[in-house]
């Protein structure tokens, strides 16, 4: 049974995409799966197809209807900004408690893969008090961090890694997921990120043309790594 939390440096750098990735190409494996995205911000009602679990439940085969998304994503704002921000915006607050609670409750599912997507940046404010950096660590799961390749990377990604390693979280891997357009190869900046890493994994995620196109990423080591079995095999 695998249960991960999918966070990553920063907003827009790859966490859905990953996420459905891994769940679609375990889901392809044979493997039960559901996935989650407990707080989501900048997403409308009208427009779930596309929203984040609206991505998430397709990548499991599941029409993201508004009763399905409301099973995997109870706290929804529509500013497309920090949560914390979001609500207040909306004069509400992300109930942190509950939320830590709803993720608890989800991951004693009986699937074989369970897998929740934070919101953000690793020190995304979730509350006024809490951070994404205290959801995952209550959660006691192992972490990916999705990173991108862009000139600056290396900095980020390994003070995400340091903040999280710091909190006592495992760090699974790093997913570096390409920049189009970066000067630098994704390969240089994973081995520079690689020498002050402290061994934690890195795979390199290449930038995937076209529509829902996390169903195509090229089935190898991300998804063999963290599903434990070969995901390639049933392809
Ligand atoms: N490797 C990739 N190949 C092709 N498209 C990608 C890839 N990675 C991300 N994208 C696209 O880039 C956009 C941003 O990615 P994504 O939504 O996964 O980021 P995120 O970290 O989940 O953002 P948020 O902070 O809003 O949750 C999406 O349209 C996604 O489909
Ligand atoms: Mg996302």
């Amino acid at each position: 049974m695998s249960r991960l939390f999918v966070t990553g440096t920063g907003t827009g750098i790859g966490k859905t995409f990953v996420s459905a990735a891994i769940a679609h190409a375990a889901t392809k494996a044979g493997q039960t799966v559901r996935a989650f995205k407990p707080v989501a911000s900048g997403i409308a009602d009208h427009d779930l197809r596309d929203s984040d679990p609206g991505v998430l439940l397709q990548a499991i085969g599941v029409t993201p209807s508004l009763e399905a998304v409301n099973a995997i994503s109870p706290w929804r704002y529509t500013k497309p900004v920090a949560p914390y921000l979001a609500a207040v915006g909306e004069g509400r607050e992300v109930p942190y408690g509950e939320v830590v609670d709803f993720s608890k409750e989800a991951l004693r599912g009986p699937e074989d893969l369970i897998l929740i997507e934070g919101i953000g940046g690793v020190m995304a404010p979730v509350d006024r008090l809490h951070s994404v950096l205290d959801w995952v660590s209550a959660l006691s799961i192992p972490t990916i961090l999705v990173a991108g390749t862009y000139v600056g990377t290396i900095s980020h990604t390994l003070t995400a890694l340091g903040v999280l390693r710091a909190a006592g979280v495992r760090v699974l891997a790093i997913v570096l997921n390409e920049t189009q357009g970066s000067p630098v190869s994704a390969a240089e900046q994973g081995t520079a990120i690689g020498l002050f890493a402290g061994g934690v994994p890195i795979y390199v995620l290449p930038y995937v043309e076209g529509e829902r196109s996390w169903m195509r990423v090229p089935c190898g080591a991300l998804t063999d790594a963290i599903l434990r079995k070969p995901a390639c095999a049933a392809t």
